[in-house]
């Protein structure tokens, strides 16, 4: 089934869809985006996903490309036209078409509006959590406003790019002093031998992640404690278990970090209870 785009407006094929050479977010990276899971026929947490939009656009100055309740009925429309089931919404917002210059357009430009979304097979997935994933760690190399989803992202496609090289799934940024910041394009957890979760703090040095936010809710219901600090790599290689949490990959259990088994080297029981109570918590809007 050929795939369908929405691009400024309109409804497109996708092997067409395209923006012009001088969207600022093709030149600067200019821009801000989302992805939502797609679970069920049901886009997950989207109120969540819109309020972090906005507060991306907000930090950028770049207005609103439509009203949210015009972009929650694209979003819609396009998983609908798209026949998703299970898989992901991506949409993204650039400051627009303007003559190449650093500064902000003096005459406003109109922000441009991408969303398209594509199926995921949850079959793979599942086997993907039961066997678990390995993660390397690479030193932070990335600016300081990375609580700003922004699509700049080059350091991020470097990190996974390497890790890929190593045979693991995500890349952790590790701080100066030690500590873990996020993966490539996930957020970190350990469970401690007590079996306390452990996550950053999302105030500064990580993107606040919607899978984190609701991991939290999912926690509280199965009665885990949570506790928000930063944790060394050594404290991860020692702990019971560890998982990373995103919307394209819900939450997944971390088996191998640097090439030293997490725990028996298999996924655990925690990460295993919250990816199986997840979709019941979470937000659920009808595509
Ligand atoms: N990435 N940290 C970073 C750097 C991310 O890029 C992401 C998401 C997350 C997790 O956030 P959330 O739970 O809201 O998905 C954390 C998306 C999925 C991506 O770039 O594909």
């Amino acid at each position: 089934m050929p795939r369908t785009a929405y691009v400024n407006g309109r409804y497109v094929p996708h092997a067409r869809a395209a923006v012009h050479v001088e969207d600022r977010g093709y030149q600067f990276a200019d821009g801000v985006y989302e992805v939502c899971e797609v679970a069920r026929g049901h886009i997950v947490d989207m109120t969540r996903h819109l309020d972090r939009l906005a507060r991306s656009l907000g930090e950028l100055s770049i207005a609103w490309p439509v009203s949210r309740a015009a972009l929650v009925t694209i979003m819609r429309e396009v998983v609908r036209r798209n026949r998703v089931e299970d898989g992901l919404v991506y949409l993204q917002v650039t400051r627009g078409v303007a003559s190449r210059d650093h500064v902000f357009p003096v005459k406003p430009t109109r922000p441009a509006l991408v969303i398209t979304a594509k199926r995921s097979d949850p079959a793979a997935a599942a086997s993907r959590a039961e066997n678990g994933v390995k993660v390397i760690t690479v030193p932070e190399n990335r600016w300081e406003r990375v609580d700003i989803k922004t699509i700049g992202l080059l350091p991020n496609v470097l990190a996974r790019q390497k890790a890929k090289e190593a045979g693991a799934a995500e890349a952790w940024f590790v701080d100066d002093d030690g500590t873990v910041k996020e993966g490539a394009a996930t957020n970190a957890w350990i469970v401690t031998r007590d079996g306390v979760l452990v996550t950053r703090p999302a105030d500064r040095g990580i993107l606040r992640g919607i899978t984190r936010a609701t991991a939290f809710d999912v926690a509280a219901k199965l009665g885990y404690h949570v506790e928000e600090r930063g944790f060394t790599v050594e404290e991860a290689q020692a702990a019971r278990e560890a998982f990373i949490t995103a919307a394209t990959t819900v939450i997944m259990p971390v088996v191998d970090i640097d090439g030293k088994p997490v725990a028996n080297g298999h996924p655990g029981e925690v990460a295993t209870s919250l990816r199986r109570a997840f979709f019941d918590v979470a937000e659920k809007t009808p595509a």
